[in-house]
């Protein structure tokens, strides 16, 4: 049964009169097959259809909207439930005060109250019967980015999660992962965010990584217990719809990429897509079908998008150029595969410590075993395929040319460092850890900013010169990992610089877009608003948001704030600089 404030919204969007239907194009602009979001694919549609509305599918796209398409998709894209505002208590926090500078502290007591800015919750109790929307509900509360995306993200989240626990907020960070594990429980998979039109693909596996890093902070046995066989679940899905087998002579390989299949516009950027794919191109059918699973793909790595995925890797002056030669699907991404190596050797370790209470001691050895020997093989072909020892790196491997994508330096490479996946020749040469380092500490010296993507300068959003804060806590995690294995404070220093240009990038463009702590720092008298935290930075100074790629810069922003409390708590001793020049930063030297 459909409710009448429903049906009323419905006759209202849909039902008055007749307007162009079409996406707005010029004539060159030939659609060859139906085009629209509402009319011919989509979650809208989808809903609508499923929903069973109206007894004949023929008769809700026979119909008319009153409203242009995407006033009708952004009324349907907050249909349905509402969200409220979680109210939560904010415990002042302890670690504050080792914090010695005061500008430091007071924007870090900001960003803690902040969390409830972006902390959100399904109000059950105003869902009318039959109303549709494209989220995907959940029972627990959650942290969204924050900007365009009100919907919370599968790998955002770790960053949020790491966060929250910064904040104390062990309860919100357990809620978001079990909102998660129920998704897995649900659909097999963790999709790449609570949307129906995220259900055909899902993002980089961490989910066992928040397990992790809650129990680490909450030391909650039962928790990881619960969570355990669910985080099998996953396991299984990326080892059964994303492993690829690669032959080596006569040695045999497996190794993991990201796989959507894919054959229409993603309906979150089907006007972008449609473009791409259509407008001006001369594709076979085929091609275009590789291209929309090569875009949806392109979003799954949650690099969307990078010249690590195209063909074409320097500038190109229309980024929808560079796209149309998108080869995500072909390349096997050194940081799916650290993180898959992960998720085996975690999975082992929590079956042998706690298995034996949740299964038969045969089983629970039976599991152990598995793991670790997907582990080992998994190590193995990274070694093999993923690791160029003359370099000192692990690089992409690209299924069509059979060989690394060599000189192609991203922080990816420095994932399996952080996360342990090294093969031990190397964890234990330190010459050969100085250079692995030293690649990342000669591209720290060209820029005074944080740590960039990939050297290329191509106009999308993961490449030069845009830096990402997720991207700075891995390159952090890692130095401070190998000193960890090295038992000494090698690549401290480097980590030290790298965590006092994150946390100064993103304080100086909060500053200079408004930001101010009473007492300690005053707003500057040219800004209206009140201080932004941007998703991504520049990486040519230390006081410029990022840009470009398919939308423009947000604010918010979840992993942000999550990387920047990380840092300010593992180095408390940092100063907040005035703003007002970059290159204070110096990157020291590692012999
Ligand atoms: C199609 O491509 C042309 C030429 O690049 C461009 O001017 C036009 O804006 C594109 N159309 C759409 C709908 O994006
Ligand atoms: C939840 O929805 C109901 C029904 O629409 C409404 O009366 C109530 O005020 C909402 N609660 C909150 C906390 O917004
Ligand atoms: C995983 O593979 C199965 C079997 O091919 C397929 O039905 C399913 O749609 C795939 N899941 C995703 C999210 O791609
Ligand atoms: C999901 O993938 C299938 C198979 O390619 C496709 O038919 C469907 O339209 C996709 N759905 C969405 C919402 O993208
Ligand atoms: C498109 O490709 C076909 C087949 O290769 C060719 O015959 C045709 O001339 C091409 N059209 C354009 C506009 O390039
Ligand atoms: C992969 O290799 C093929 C063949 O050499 C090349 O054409 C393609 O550009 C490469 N793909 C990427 C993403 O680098
Ligand atoms: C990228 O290359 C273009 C063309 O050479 C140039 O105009 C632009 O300034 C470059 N951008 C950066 C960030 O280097
Ligand atoms: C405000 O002034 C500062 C210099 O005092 C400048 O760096 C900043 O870009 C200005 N902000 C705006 C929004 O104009």
């Amino acid at each position: 049964m459909m409710s009448p404030a429903f049906v009323l919204l419905l006759v209202g969007l849909f039902l008055v009169q007749v307007c162009a239907l079409d996406l707005q194009v010029d004539d060159s602009f030939q659609p060859r097959f139906c085009n629209s979001p509402i009319y011919c694919e989509g979650p809208l549609l989808k809903t609508v259809q499923l929903a069973k509305l109206f007894p004949d599918s023929k008769t809700f796209v026979d119909m008319p909207t009153k409203k242009p398409v995407d006033q009708v998709l952004e009324a349907f894209n907050s249909l349905g439930k509402t969200l409220i505002k979680q109210a939560f208590n904010h415990f002042p926090l302890q670690w504050l005060k080792k914090v010695k500078d005061l500008k430091y502290r007071g924007w870090i007591d900001n960003l803690h109250h902040a969390w409830s800015q972006l902390t959100f919750k399904f109000n059950t109790s105003s869902l009318c019967e039959g109303c549709v929307s494209s989220t995907l509900p959940v029972k627990r509360p959650f942290v969204v980015p924050g900007g365009r995306f009100r919907e919370f993200y599968y790998w955002d989240s770790y960053f949020v999660i790491e966060g929250l626990l910064q904040s104390g907020l062990d309860s919100l960070a357990r809620d978001m992962i079990e909102n998660f594990l129920d998704f897995v429980d649900t659909y097999g998979f963790m999709p790449n965010g609570a949307r129906i039109y995220y259900l055909n693909r899902s993002q980089p596996p961490f989910l066992t990584e928040m397990v992790k890093l809650y129990y680490q902070e909450t030391k909650n046995v039962d928790f990881l217990k619960k969570a355990l066989p669910v985080l099998e679940k996953e396991y299984s899905f990326w080892l059964k719809n994303t492993t690829v087998t690669i032959h080596q002579g006569d040695k045999k390989y497996k190794l993991n990429h990201y796989n959507v299949e894919n054959h229409s516009p993603r309906p979150e950027s089907y006007y972008e897509d449609y473009n791409t794919v259509y407008n001006g191109t001369n594709f076979t059918t085929k091609q275009q079908l590789d291209l929309f699973s090569d875009l949806a793909t392109g979003a799954e790595t949650g690099w969307d998008y990078t010249s690590r995925w195209t063909k074409v890797k320097d500038y190109t002056p229309d980024t929808t150029d560079i796209l149309r030669t998108l080869d995500t699907r072909n390349i096997i991404p050194v940081e799916l595969n650290a993180l898959l190596w992960s998720m085996e050797t975690t999975l082992a370790g929590w079956y042998q410590d706690f298995g034996s209470d949740i299964t038969t001691d045969k089983q629970r050895a039976r599991k152990t075993s598995y793991y670790k020997k997907q582990a080992k093989k998994r190590l193995e072909a990274m070694d093999s395929l993923l690791w160029n020892q003359d370099q000192a790196s692990f690089f992409d491997y690209n299924l069509t040319s059979h060989a690394r994508n060599d000189d192609d330096y991203s922080p990816a490479s420095l994932y399996p460092f952080w996360l342990g996946a090294i093969p031990d020749r190397v964890r234990h040469s330190t010459e050969t850890l100085n250079r692995v380092f030293d690649l990342t500490r000669d591209i720290l010296a060209k820029t005074p900013g944080i740590l960039t993507t990939t050297t290329h300068n191509s106009t999308m959003q993961w490449d030069f010169p845009n830096g990402w804060p997720p991207l700075q806590y891995v390159a952090i995690k890692a130095m401070l990992q190998v000193d960890q294995w090295l038992e000494n404070e090698r690549y401290a220093p480097l980590a030290k610089v790298l965590a006092e240009r994150a946390a100064a990038s993103a304080f100086c463009s909060w500053y200079l877009t408004g930001g101010s702590i009473p007492g300690e720092l005053q707003k500057l008298s040219n800004t209206t608003d009140n201080g932004h935290m941007f998703e991504k930075f520049d990486v040519r100074s230390l006081t410029a948001s990022g840009f470009g790629g398919e939308y423009t810069v947000q604010v918010g922003f979840g992993w942000t704030n999550g990387v920047t409390m990380w840092i300010l708590n593992k180095f408390s001793d940092l100063v907040a600089p005035d703003c007002t020049s970059s290159n204070i930063y110096q990157v020291p030297n590692l012999n």
